[in-house]
Protein backbone atom coordinates (compact mmCIF):
# COMPACT_ATOMS: atom_id res chain seq x y z
CA UNK A 1 0.00 0.00 0.00
CA UNK A 2 1.44 3.59 -1.13
CA UNK A 3 1.20 6.06 1.53
CA UNK A 4 -1.55 9.13 1.00
CA UNK A 5 1.34 11.35 -0.49
CA UNK A 6 2.90 9.11 -2.78
CA UNK A 7 -0.29 8.70 -4.63
CA UNK A 8 -1.27 12.06 -4.66
CA UNK A 9 2.45 13.23 -5.93
CA UNK A 10 1.86 10.49 -8.39
CA UNK A 11 -0.96 12.31 -10.14
CA UNK A 12 0.66 15.44 -9.21
CA UNK A 13 3.32 14.55 -11.15
CA UNK A 14 2.07 12.81 -14.26
CA UNK A 15 -0.17 15.99 -14.62
CA UNK A 16 3.25 18.46 -14.15
CA UNK A 17 5.14 15.99 -16.68
CA UNK A 18 3.88 18.26 -19.81
CA UNK A 19 5.56 21.16 -18.04
CA UNK A 20 9.18 18.89 -17.54
CA UNK A 21 9.21 18.12 -21.19
CA UNK A 22 11.06 20.78 -22.79
CA UNK A 23 13.61 21.20 -19.82
CA UNK A 24 14.12 17.46 -19.78
CA UNK A 25 14.93 17.33 -23.31
CA UNK A 26 17.45 20.56 -23.03
CA UNK A 27 19.37 19.20 -19.79
CA UNK A 28 19.90 15.38 -21.60
CA UNK A 29 21.18 17.29 -24.65
CA UNK A 30 24.14 19.52 -22.47
CA UNK A 31 26.25 17.56 -20.55
CA UNK A 32 27.13 20.45 -18.29
CA UNK A 33 25.43 19.58 -15.19
CA UNK A 34 23.79 22.75 -14.04
CA UNK A 35 21.68 22.39 -10.78
CA UNK A 36 18.30 23.70 -9.47
CA UNK A 37 16.20 26.21 -10.16
CA UNK A 38 19.28 28.92 -10.53
CA UNK A 39 21.40 26.54 -12.46
CA UNK A 40 24.16 26.49 -10.49
CA UNK A 41 26.98 24.72 -12.37
CA UNK A 42 28.74 21.75 -11.17
CA UNK A 43 32.19 23.28 -10.77
CA UNK A 44 30.26 25.48 -7.89
CA UNK A 45 28.83 22.50 -5.92
CA UNK A 46 30.25 19.38 -6.72
CA UNK A 47 27.41 17.53 -6.51
CA UNK A 48 28.80 14.24 -8.49
CA UNK A 49 31.82 12.64 -6.44
CA UNK A 50 35.22 13.14 -9.08
CA UNK A 51 35.57 9.57 -9.04
CA UNK A 52 32.18 8.67 -10.07
CA UNK A 53 32.91 6.61 -13.51
CA UNK A 54 32.63 2.53 -12.48
CA UNK A 55 30.08 3.47 -9.50
CA UNK A 56 26.71 1.87 -9.19
CA UNK A 57 24.47 5.05 -8.49
CA UNK A 58 20.92 5.42 -8.18
CA UNK A 59 18.96 9.04 -8.71
CA UNK A 60 15.89 9.06 -5.99
CA UNK A 61 13.32 10.56 -7.83
CA UNK A 62 14.50 11.08 -11.08
CA UNK A 63 12.08 12.92 -13.16
CA UNK A 64 13.02 12.97 -16.97
CA UNK A 65 16.57 11.77 -15.82
CA UNK A 66 18.88 13.94 -17.09
CA UNK A 67 20.81 13.89 -13.87
CA UNK A 68 21.07 9.89 -14.27
CA UNK A 69 22.20 10.68 -18.18
CA UNK A 70 24.80 13.18 -16.51
CA UNK A 71 25.99 10.13 -14.38
CA UNK A 72 25.65 7.63 -17.16
CA UNK A 73 28.04 9.83 -19.48
CA UNK A 74 30.75 9.70 -16.87
CA UNK A 75 30.93 6.22 -16.38
CA UNK A 76 28.55 5.21 -13.63
CA UNK A 77 25.89 2.48 -13.87
CA UNK A 78 22.57 4.00 -13.20
CA UNK A 79 19.34 3.34 -12.02
CA UNK A 80 16.44 5.81 -12.36
CA UNK A 81 13.37 5.60 -9.58
CA UNK A 82 10.61 7.67 -10.06
CA UNK A 83 7.11 7.68 -9.17
CA UNK A 84 5.28 9.23 -12.00
CA UNK A 85 4.91 7.22 -15.44
CA UNK A 86 4.56 10.30 -17.62
CA UNK A 87 7.78 11.47 -16.58
CA UNK A 88 9.98 8.17 -17.23
CA UNK A 89 7.65 8.17 -20.48
CA UNK A 90 10.10 11.19 -21.47
CA UNK A 91 12.97 9.72 -19.94
CA UNK A 92 12.60 6.51 -21.92
CA UNK A 93 12.39 8.59 -25.22
CA UNK A 94 15.68 10.73 -24.27
CA UNK A 95 17.59 7.14 -23.56
CA UNK A 96 16.48 6.38 -27.10
CA UNK A 97 16.94 9.43 -28.81
CA UNK A 98 20.85 9.78 -27.30
CA UNK A 99 21.49 6.37 -27.33
CA UNK A 100 21.51 5.95 -23.73
CA UNK A 101 20.18 2.89 -21.84
CA UNK A 102 20.12 2.20 -17.75
CA UNK A 103 17.13 0.78 -16.03
CA UNK A 104 14.12 3.49 -15.03
CA UNK A 105 11.90 2.18 -12.50
CA UNK A 106 8.37 3.27 -11.86
CA UNK A 107 7.79 3.29 -7.77
CA UNK A 108 8.46 5.15 -4.74
CA UNK A 109 12.01 5.81 -3.54
CA UNK A 110 11.17 4.65 0.30
CA UNK A 111 11.03 1.30 -0.89
CA UNK A 112 13.67 0.59 -3.48
CA UNK A 113 13.84 -2.94 -5.27
CA UNK A 114 17.12 -3.13 -4.72
CA UNK A 115 19.15 -5.17 -2.13
CA UNK A 116 21.14 -3.91 0.78
CA UNK A 117 24.15 -2.21 -0.41
CA UNK A 118 23.91 -2.50 -4.08
CA UNK A 119 25.09 1.44 -4.74
CA UNK A 120 27.57 3.77 -4.32
CA UNK A 121 26.19 6.66 -4.47
CA UNK A 122 22.65 8.04 -4.24
CA UNK A 123 21.45 11.50 -5.74
CA UNK A 124 18.33 13.49 -5.93
CA UNK A 125 17.51 16.97 -7.08
CA UNK A 126 14.45 18.43 -6.22
CA UNK A 127 13.45 14.30 -6.25
CA UNK A 128 12.37 12.42 -3.33
CA UNK A 129 14.41 14.94 -1.20
CA UNK A 130 11.04 17.11 -1.75
CA UNK A 131 9.08 14.83 -2.49
CA UNK A 132 9.11 11.84 0.13
CA UNK A 133 8.89 11.68 3.36
CA UNK A 134 12.66 12.06 4.88
CA UNK A 135 12.17 9.42 7.83
CA UNK A 136 11.60 7.09 4.93
CA UNK A 137 13.64 7.82 2.10
CA UNK A 138 16.97 8.44 4.05
CA UNK A 139 16.77 5.41 5.89
CA UNK A 140 15.80 3.71 2.67
CA UNK A 141 19.00 5.28 0.52
CA UNK A 142 21.08 4.18 3.69
CA UNK A 143 20.26 1.26 3.26
CA UNK A 144 20.91 0.99 -0.19
CA UNK A 145 24.57 2.17 -0.25
CA UNK A 146 27.69 0.37 0.67
CA UNK A 147 29.58 1.50 3.84
CA UNK A 148 31.64 4.56 2.37
CA UNK A 149 28.66 5.45 -0.20
CA UNK A 150 27.88 9.23 -0.88
CA UNK A 151 24.45 10.72 -0.76
CA UNK A 152 24.30 14.29 -2.29
CA UNK A 153 20.58 16.08 -2.80
CA UNK A 154 19.41 19.73 -3.65
CA UNK A 155 16.38 20.80 -2.05
CA UNK A 156 14.36 24.02 -1.53
CA UNK A 157 16.30 25.91 1.63
CA UNK A 158 14.33 25.28 4.90
CA UNK A 159 14.02 29.20 4.88
CA UNK A 160 12.23 29.33 1.81
CA UNK A 161 9.54 26.64 3.42
CA UNK A 162 9.00 29.19 6.07
CA UNK A 163 8.16 32.25 3.99
CA UNK A 164 6.90 31.02 0.58
CA UNK A 165 3.47 32.27 -0.18
CA UNK A 166 0.45 29.77 -0.64
CA UNK A 167 -0.97 31.64 -3.43
CA UNK A 168 0.86 30.04 -6.51
CA UNK A 169 3.12 32.42 -8.29
CA UNK A 170 3.61 34.82 -6.19
CA UNK A 171 7.18 35.41 -4.53
CA UNK A 172 8.44 34.86 -0.98
CA UNK A 173 8.70 38.17 0.69
CA UNK A 174 10.64 38.90 4.11
CA UNK A 175 8.18 37.37 6.13
CA UNK A 176 7.85 34.28 7.94
CA UNK A 177 4.63 32.67 7.24
CA UNK A 178 4.67 29.32 8.99
CA UNK A 179 5.94 27.82 12.01
CA UNK A 180 9.77 26.61 11.65
CA UNK A 181 8.79 24.19 14.59
CA UNK A 182 6.70 21.03 13.61
CA UNK A 183 7.68 21.47 10.06
CA UNK A 184 7.82 18.53 8.55
CA UNK A 185 4.68 17.72 5.78
CA UNK A 186 3.91 21.04 3.78
CA UNK A 187 0.89 21.17 1.39
CA UNK A 188 -0.95 24.23 -0.21
CA UNK A 189 -4.58 25.22 -0.64
CA UNK A 190 -4.91 24.98 -4.04
CA UNK A 191 -1.93 22.71 -5.06
CA UNK A 192 -2.35 18.90 -4.56
CA UNK A 193 1.31 17.85 -4.16
CA UNK A 194 2.56 16.85 -1.07
CA UNK A 195 6.40 18.52 0.28
CA UNK A 196 8.60 17.20 3.15
CA UNK A 197 10.85 20.21 4.92
CA UNK A 198 12.42 19.49 7.97
CA UNK A 199 15.07 21.59 10.00
CA UNK A 200 18.69 21.29 9.61
CA UNK A 201 19.04 19.96 13.01
CA UNK A 202 16.51 17.32 12.33
CA UNK A 203 18.37 16.51 9.19
CA UNK A 204 21.68 16.28 11.32
CA UNK A 205 20.13 13.72 13.86
CA UNK A 206 18.35 11.64 11.33
CA UNK A 207 21.39 11.32 8.90
CA UNK A 208 23.18 10.60 12.27
CA UNK A 209 20.31 7.88 13.06
CA UNK A 210 20.87 6.13 9.68
CA UNK A 211 24.78 5.80 9.87
CA UNK A 212 25.41 8.98 7.65
CA UNK A 213 28.06 11.50 8.11
CA UNK A 214 27.35 14.96 7.02
CA UNK A 215 30.28 16.26 5.17
CA UNK A 216 28.95 19.33 3.14
CA UNK A 217 25.80 21.55 3.47
CA UNK A 218 25.88 24.59 0.85
CA UNK A 219 23.37 27.10 0.76
CA UNK A 220 23.00 27.96 -2.60
CA UNK A 221 23.09 31.42 -4.33
CA UNK A 222 22.59 32.03 -7.63
CA UNK A 223 24.89 34.41 -9.92
CA UNK A 224 23.51 38.29 -10.13
CA UNK A 225 22.62 37.27 -13.69
CA UNK A 226 20.65 33.90 -13.16
CA UNK A 227 17.02 33.42 -14.24
CA UNK A 228 14.53 31.32 -13.11
CA UNK A 229 11.67 29.84 -14.47
CA UNK A 230 9.75 29.46 -10.85
CA UNK A 231 7.97 31.97 -8.99
CA UNK A 232 8.01 31.46 -5.89
CA UNK A 233 11.52 33.35 -5.36
CA UNK A 234 12.88 36.52 -6.79
CA UNK A 235 16.68 36.60 -7.62
CA UNK A 236 16.75 39.88 -5.30
CA UNK A 237 15.59 37.22 -2.14
CA UNK A 238 17.41 34.38 -3.30
CA UNK A 239 20.85 36.36 -3.65
CA UNK A 240 19.66 37.42 0.22
CA UNK A 241 18.46 34.48 1.87
CA UNK A 242 19.10 31.28 0.42
CA UNK A 243 16.67 29.67 -1.76
CA UNK A 244 17.97 26.10 -2.30
CA UNK A 245 20.22 24.08 0.03
CA UNK A 246 22.65 21.43 -1.02
CA UNK A 247 23.37 18.25 1.36
CA UNK A 248 26.01 15.94 1.16
CA UNK A 249 26.91 12.64 3.23
CA UNK A 250 28.75 9.54 3.81
CA UNK A 251 27.40 6.44 4.91
CA UNK A 252 29.98 4.99 7.65
C1 LIG B 1 11.12 18.18 -9.95
S1 LIG B 1 11.14 16.50 -10.44
C2 LIG B 1 12.82 16.03 -10.09
C3 LIG B 1 13.52 15.63 -11.35
C4 LIG B 1 14.46 16.63 -11.91
N1 LIG B 1 15.70 16.67 -11.18
C5 LIG B 1 13.87 18.03 -11.99
O1 LIG B 1 14.22 18.89 -11.19
O2 LIG B 1 13.05 18.23 -12.90
C6 LIG B 1 10.33 15.70 -9.08
C7 LIG B 1 10.18 14.21 -9.35
O3 LIG B 1 10.09 13.54 -8.09
C8 LIG B 1 9.26 12.42 -8.32
N2 LIG B 1 8.79 11.88 -7.04
C9 LIG B 1 7.93 12.43 -6.16
N3 LIG B 1 7.74 11.62 -5.11
C10 LIG B 1 8.50 10.51 -5.33
C11 LIG B 1 8.72 9.30 -4.64
N4 LIG B 1 8.12 9.05 -3.45
N5 LIG B 1 9.54 8.38 -5.18
C12 LIG B 1 10.13 8.59 -6.37
N6 LIG B 1 9.97 9.73 -7.09
C13 LIG B 1 9.17 10.67 -6.57
C14 LIG B 1 8.14 12.98 -9.18
O4 LIG B 1 7.40 11.97 -9.81
C15 LIG B 1 8.91 13.90 -10.11
O5 LIG B 1 9.21 13.27 -11.33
Amino acid sequence: MLPDYVLRNRAYWDAQAHDYVRPGERNWADNNPEWGIWGVSEDELHMFPDDIAGMDAIELGCGTAYVSSWMARRGANVVGIDNSEAQLETARRMQKEHGLDFPLLHGNAETVPYPDESFDFAISEYGACLWADPYKWVPEAARLLRPGGRLSFLTNSFLVALCVRDEDGVPATDRLLRPAFGMHRLEFPDDPGVEFHISHGDWIRLFRDCGFEVTDQIDVRPHEDAYSRYPFATLEWARKWPSEEVWKAVKR
